[in-house]
């Protein structure tokens, strides 16, 4: 049963057999990962160009290995040092390396739509590695699948996504995936962190974290982003992380085993304390681990559509 669209663009509106299917195909990928060869030819003679305008380490490494792994040739741009810094749009960008005889093309740029817009103007398939706020589909794809093989299930699970969700693609690929799977979702922050009618996506809303943890099975962490002007969305990251930081205390006192999620990259004292993200219950590196299996998942698949 194939994928219903040719392009991974997002989790908003993704049929549930869809996520289903991406999660399923996943586990295959993942007992792959434990073999000593670690090395499969669904992608032999296809090309991946992955185009990263803005800055990642999981991301594009993850998915570069993902490539390797399923033995596609791969074609890696970073925005720095290409000729965007001489003036080249997108548009002329991705055409002249589609031109190169591309088949698939994963995209990050901070403008939210840029891969909507790429999906458009090329013939390759398009995925979304995260487009300014708007949606890191791949990014919630492996914390679903992380959580679903801690605790068996996503149905009826309490998940509450802690921090920015104003500013999150990441929040809301995972409210989309994780409503559509039947997860009960809740989100976490200061007034300034979360946008106005955010309950119409069907979460529950939160501003004191101890009220809302002795009832979740999963804590999923975000970074807050400090290269954004943070000090305009509260007064202090000492004042964040004692109001809303994930800290060993916190959970004792919540009262009962919660699984702990970060996309990383971790600001170790201010969103989750040190200990926490190091702790038996964190599956941070997991996370990581499953990532290289879920983008293994959604190229076969996409694949498949051309
Ligand atoms: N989780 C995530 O997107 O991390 P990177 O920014 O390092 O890719």
């Amino acid at each position: 049963m194939p994928l219903h669209s040719r392009h991974l663009l997002g989790l908003d509106g993704m049929p549930r057999e869809d996520i289903q299917l991406i999660l399923d195909t996943a586990v295959s990928f993942r007992e792959v990962l434990d073999r000593p060869i670690k090395k499969v030819p669904p992608l032999q003679g296809k090309t991946v160009a992955n185009m990263f305008f803005e800055n990642s380490t999981r991301t594009r490494l993850s998915f570069e290995l993902a490539e390797r792994r399923l033995s596609a040739d791969v074609l890696g741009f970073a925005a720095s040092g290409s000729s965007v810094s001489k003036g080249e749009t997108l548009k002329d960008t991705a055409r002249n390396i589609e031109a190169m005889k591309v088949d698939m093309v994963v995209m990050r740029h901070a403008a939210a739509g840029a891969t909507a817009y790429l999906s458009r103007i090329i013939e390759a398939n398009v995925i979304n590695a995260g487009d300014g706020s708007h949606e890191h589909p791949t990014q919630a794809l492996l914390d679903m699948f992380t959580i679903r093989e801690k605790l068996s299930r996503l149905q009826d699970l309490h998940v509450c996504i802690v921090g920015d969700i104003a500013h999150s693609r990441v929040a809301r690929s995972n409210i989309f995936g994780l409503k559509t799977m039947g997860a009960r979702v809740s989100v976490c922050g200061p007034a300034t962190m979360i946008p106005r009618d955010v309950e119409k996506l069907g979460v529950e809303v939160y501003h004191h974290i101890d009220d809302v943890l002795p009832t979740v099975d999963a804590v999923n962490v975000l970074r807050i982003q400090l290269e954004r002007d943070a000090s305009r969305l509260f007064p202090s990251l000492r004042e964040y992380h004692n109001f809303y930081g994930i800290t060993r205390k916190r959970l004792e006192k919540a009262g009962r085993t919660i699984t702990i999620l970060h996309p990383g990259p971790i600001n170790r004292d201010v969103e989750i304390s040190a200990d926490v993200a190091d702790s038996e219950h964190s599956v941070i590196l997991q996370q990581v681990l499953n990532g290289v299996a879920i983008r293994m998942a959604v190229l076969y698949l996409l694949s498949s559509k051309n």
